[in-house]
């Protein structure tokens, strides 16, 4: 039959992504399901595996970490899971519940283990939960990543209540699904982007408030104004040293900023001083658990949200549709049709 499937060479790069056909995985051992994978979705975390920064130095890798698609066989002992069930990947696959105790990207699929590039994988049904009901597989793939990153931001971590107001950055992949469950649970959210046509719709999408972060650089101060100089109670930080002090500017005395992203590079000043004066309290955000994934699958059925796709690519068309992810050109996630 073959599985198709996409590899990275070591070392990374555009240029070094191949596609071929590969043997069918084994049939599950015990404790295992194989998944025919329908839809994968991008992060940036994957295009940095794919274009070079991150990826692996002395071995070829399948990237993608997320993966959704249909169970074709069980393995012994596993009941959660019946043939024809759709499934998503989770990111960590060994952390199941409570902490973190691992440390960075060694377990996860798409970077420290292979990922979901490919047609077929048999692997521990642990590396999966259910998806929502109702949901295509590509709209399921946008959750192990950026689903469960700005749940876990706003929710684990943030203990969002409503009528808290919380700041987005940009209108990337975690950013719309941080607004849509926000918006979702009564916050009040002021949205940034680069583009005024993106602000509108984030307007439509229930922004209270929009500021564009170009045109408007000490966007920091202006959300305090929007917020009657209080600050927010929550950030969902995906921008690094080139935000971080606009986003601590933002956030309210005791306010709660979510390290997440790296958009604007690794290293940078820290305003200590200013985290001090306002016992702001920074929490840095590693996507999350297995048990994190099932309560969001949980929280998108009780809510009816539903992920915002701005564009499919076929799995062929891979590096196509990372340089449209690094043109900036997209809204929301960039799906690959498996
Ligand atoms: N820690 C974690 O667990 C975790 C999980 C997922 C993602 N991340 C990180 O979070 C970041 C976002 O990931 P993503 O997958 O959502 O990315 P993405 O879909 O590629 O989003 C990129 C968007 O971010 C916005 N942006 C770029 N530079 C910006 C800046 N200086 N200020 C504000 N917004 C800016 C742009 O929005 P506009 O076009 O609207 O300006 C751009 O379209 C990445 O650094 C990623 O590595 C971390």
């Amino acid at each position: 039959m073959g599985n198709r499937t996409l590899t990275i060479a070591a070392g990374g790069g555009f240029d070094q992504v191949s596609l071929d056909n590969r043997a069918d995985p084994p049939a599950p051992a015990a404790g295992e399901i194989t998944v025919r994978l329908r839809a994968s979705s991008l992060n940036y975390h994957d295009y940095g595996v794919v274009k070079g920064p991150m990826a692996p130095r002395h071995e070829s890798r399948i990237p993608l970490s997320d993966g959704a698609g249909d169970v074709t066989a069980v393995g012994e002992g596993v009941d959660e899971f019946a043939v024809g069930d759709a499934v998503v990947s989770t990111f960590f696959p060994d952390w199941v519940d409570g902490d973190a105790t691992d440390e960075g990207f060694g377990g996860t699929p798409g970077d420290g283990i292979d990922g979901y590039a490919r047609e077929s994988v048999t692997r521990s049904a642990n590396a999966f939960t259910r998806i929502p009901a109702g949901w295509s597989h590509a709209e399921a793939a946008t959750l192990t990543t950026a689903g469960v990153t700005a749940w876990r931001a706003l929710f684990v971590n943030g203990n969002l209540k409503p009528g808290q107001t919380v700041l987005t950055l940009g209108t990337g992949g975690v950013s719309i699904y941080a607004l849509q469950m926000a918006v979702a649970a009564g916050a009040r959210v002021i949205a940034t982007s680069s583009s005024d046509e993106k602000l509108e719709r984030l307007r439509a999408m229930g922004a209270e408030a929009v500021i564009n972060y170009r045109d408007t650089p000490e966007w920091g101060d202006e959300v305090r104004a929007l917020t009657e100089g209080r600050g927010v109670d929550h950030v969902v930080e995906v921008g690094g040293p080139g935000t971080l002090q606009q986003s601590m500017k933002a956030a309210a005395v005791g306010g709660h900023i979510s390290l997440i992203g790296v958009l604007t590079g690794v290293n940078g000043d820290f305003p200590l001083i200013q985290a001090l004066l306002r016992q702001q309290r920074l929490q840095a955000v590693l996507v999350g658990s297995r048990r994190d994934q099932q309560d969001l699958v949980e929280a998108m059925e009780a809510t009816g949200i539903q992920p915002v796709i701005d564009r499919h690519f076929p799995l062929d068309r891979l590096v196509e549709a990372f340089q449209h992810e690094e043109s900036g050109a997209h809204f929301g996630k960039i799906c690959i049709d498996i």
